[in-house]
């Protein structure tokens, strides 16, 4: 049975250009959502759009850079504008980085990743708010199983991810009785860009090949389950068996799980 949830839902889908967000945008367009797509690659955008318009959805593109508090406002208004109101917020968009925090030689890369995958998740949320608050909308927030587990990197990535966990999980609680959800999203590994564009040490994308990709979900897939969960308002999903069981491991034998992350996410570069 077709999913329509999300039929005439105004929706704010931030890194929509690419990867897991394009996906979702297309999906989402198929079930007649009203689309507002968000990231900084004008001309994918509005390829997405079109193609969004295409499968029967509304869609309006607008180059944004969610570290941006000033763009992010002007996204919602936009939308707010366009369509009167907005229902559903996906803060999608987020970039990767490749370098350990021991051979960084300044602050730049780090600050630029933190602001992408952290703050670019508040912004959006905090502009939307009034209007999620008045429809009692849904949150969606993309995590990772970074958000978990700590990394062979002390990176920002893996610290942004852990701080959207403790910063969405106080607003599901200060949110508690307004109608608003939030359902937080842990996708494994899924095959995009997000590997090849992580920034290297100088803050030029990596361009190499991961050896995570094989195997990789695909993001149609992982666009699925993820509107699944928001459409059932859930609090959590797309957590793999294996880390479900290594959250509980880490408990009883952390080193154990550090010696596992260690080997599994050990720098590519
Ligand atoms: N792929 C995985 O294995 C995986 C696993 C777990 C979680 N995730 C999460 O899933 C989300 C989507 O990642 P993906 O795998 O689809 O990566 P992707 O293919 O690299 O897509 C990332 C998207 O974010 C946008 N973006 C990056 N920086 C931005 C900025 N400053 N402002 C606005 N948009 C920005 C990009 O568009 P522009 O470059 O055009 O701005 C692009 O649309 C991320 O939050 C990521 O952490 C991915």
């Amino acid at each position: 049975m077709v999913n329509r949830t999300f039929r005439e839902n105004v929706v704010i889908v931030t890194g929509a250009s690419a990867g897991i967000g394009r996906a979702l945008a297309l999906e989402l367009a198929g079930q007649g959502a009203m689309l507002t797509l968000a990231a900084r690659r004008t001309e994918l955008l509005e390829e997405v759009a079109g193609e969004s318009r295409n499968r029967g959805g509304e869609a309006l593109a607008i180059p944004t850079d969610v570290s941006s508090r000033e763009q992010c406002r002007r996204l919602v208004e936009q939308t707010v504008e366009r369509y009167g109101r907005v229902d559903t917020l996906i803060n999608n968009a987020g970039i990767n980085m490749t370098t350990r925090f021991t051979d960084l030689p300044d602050l730049g890369v780090f600050e630029r990743v933190m602001a992408v995958d952290f703050y670019g998740q508040v912004y959006p949320t905090h502009a939307a708010l009034p209007y999620l608050r008045a429809s009692r909308g849904r949150i969606v927030s993309l995590g990772s199983l970074k958000s978990f587990f700590a990394n062979a990197r002390a990176d920002a990535y893996t610290a942004g991810k852990h701080a959207l966990v403790g910063f969405f999980g106080s607003l599901r609680i200060e949110l508690a009785g307004t109608g608003v959800t939030v359902t937080l999203v842990y996708p494994p590994w899924v095959a995009t860009e997000l590997r090849t564009r992580a920034l290297d040490r100088d803050g030029r994308p990596w361009g190499g090949v991961s050896r995570h990709e094989e195997g990789a979900m695909s993001p149609e897939t992982c666009a699925r389950l993820i509107l699944e969960a928001a459409a059932a308002r859930k609090r959590e999903a797309l957590i793999p068996t294996r880390a479900k069981f290594g959250r509980w491991l880490a408990l009883v034998a952390p080193g154990m799980v550090d010696r596992t992350v260690a080997k599994e996410t050990e720098p590519e570069s």
